[in-house]
């Protein structure tokens, strides 16, 4: 067998169908047409090929951690200045950390990488990663797919606030498939002067997304959760919808978060959440809002209910919800000891509007009481909205 470089190992099945030729060179011509027409994986709930980076470049194609050839990293394309950095690794006085297995890639100025994915066209999709930041400046993603039919679309991922306590946030991205395979990216727009400067990145998963119905008692899409990005099942950090994310790169089908700081998406594999397997938590005070607008007809009277509790992660405090429902508003209490637990509560409005925006935001900061200085809040789930036909009954 001809020495094969090492990112295409794992294409050999596809090398003894494309091995019709005894002569070297035709196989490796062979081999790399394969590779042009079949390296686009298809994933529907889970890692991207080689998305945790545990494959690599060869020790040749390294200089020190920076990676010197554009396809170096098996499933990936780079470009700029991009580190392949080992679990352990010392950067000044700090040792990087990787969550999932050894290896994870820091993305310096301009860098980007690239995997292309086959999807279904029109569908919508949503990614999910972790990052952590190494440097103490503001620092940024550029999360786009191509192709897509929309211009100048993508999203700016803000890395400035760590939420988690270990330094790792996850971070989910919604887009909808506009050819059958599409290309994602994921850039560092930054021009640091320390070119080891950047966010590290590390497990890239990508999961199909369904656009959940209205149910028949409800007038909300989503309301109680249970459809959004991919969880990482090893990692007890959530995943945080970024800010700014209007409704077709919202990794939470029917709602946005329109403030400017995410909300974070978590799961009762490793929160307690008041219902079903999935809740949001608040966590940056009155910056960080999730809302929805629904149809509504003027003067009719309608009833929100929703449960308000916390995900026992030592959040503990008082906190507040507050409400709206386009002008009205209302705020609920909630005591929290940071030990899991939750309450009903009922906010009854009059429409005055064809279309009503109902918001959900915290009136406090919190942190937790573990000394880690990440933020928290309340968590909020099960959010149901019906018109009433008797108003006096809801109102007394
Ligand atoms: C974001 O990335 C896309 C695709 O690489 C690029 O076209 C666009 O210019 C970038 N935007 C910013 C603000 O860096
Ligand atoms: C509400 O909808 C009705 C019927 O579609 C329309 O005539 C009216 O102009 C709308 N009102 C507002 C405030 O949008």
């Amino acid at each position: 067998m001809p020495n094969i470089p090492r990112p295409l190992l794992h294409l050999l099945p596809l090398l003894s169908i494309c091995k019709s030729t005894t002569m070297y060179r035709a196989t490796v011509l062979l081999v790399t047409l394969c590779i042009t027409s079949q390296i686009a994986s298809s994933v529907t709930d889970g890692l991207l090929p080689n998305g945790d980076f545990e494959q690599g470049p060869r020790p040749s194609e390294m200089k020190g951690t920076v990676v010197t050839a554009k396809n170096a990293i098996p499933n990936w394309e780079i470009s700029g200045f991009i580190e392949y950095i080992k679990s352990g690794h010392k950067q000044g006085d700090m040792v990087l950390v990787v969550p999932a297995g050894a290896y994870a890639v820091r993305l310096g100025n301009e860098a980007s990488i690239k995997q292309r994915v086959k999807v279904t066209q029109g569908l919508f999709y949503s990614l999910t990663f972790n990052v952590a930041r190494t440097c103490a400046q503001e620092e940024k993603l550029n999360v786009s797919v191509s192709p897509n039919s929309e211009p100048r679309d993508w999203g700016i991922l803000p890395m400035q606030t760590m939420y988690s306590s270990n330094g790792w946030d996850a971070y989910a991205w919604a887009f909808q498939a506009d050819g059958p395979e599409v290309e994602i990216s994921i850039h560092n727009p930054g021009v640091e002067e320390d070119a080891a400067c950047g966010p590290l990145i590390d497990s890239v998963a990508l999961k199909l997304l369904s656009n959940p119905k209205r149910p028949k008692d409800n007038l909300l899409k989503n309301g109680n959760f249970e459809e959004g990005p991919y969880v990482f099942p090893n990692a007890d950090w959530g995943v945080l919808v970024p800010p700014n994310i209007e409704d077709d790169h919202c990794p939470l089908p029917g709602w946005m978060v329109d403030s400017l700081k995410a909300v974070k998406y978590i799961d009762s594999d490793h929160f307690t959440v008041p219902e079903g397997k999935r809740a949001v938590e608040l966590v940056a005070g009155k910056e960080s809002a999730i809302s929805q607008v629904v149809k509504t007809t003027i003067s009719k009277i309608y009833a929100l209910t929703f449960s308000v509790g916390d995900t026992s992660n030592s959040c503990v405090g008082s906190m507040v919800v507050e409400v709206y429902a386009g002008k009205d508003k209302t705020q609920v209490p909630y005591e929290s000891n940071g030990k899991g637990g939750f309450k009903h509560a009922k906010f009854v409005f009059k429409a005055i509007s064809n279309h009503t925006r109902i918001t959900f935001l915290s009136s406090f900061y919190t942190m937790k009481s573990d000394n880690s200085g990440s933020l928290c809040g309340p968590v909020l789930d099960d959010v149901k909205l019906v018109s009433v036909r008797n108003p006096r009954r809801h109102l007394a």
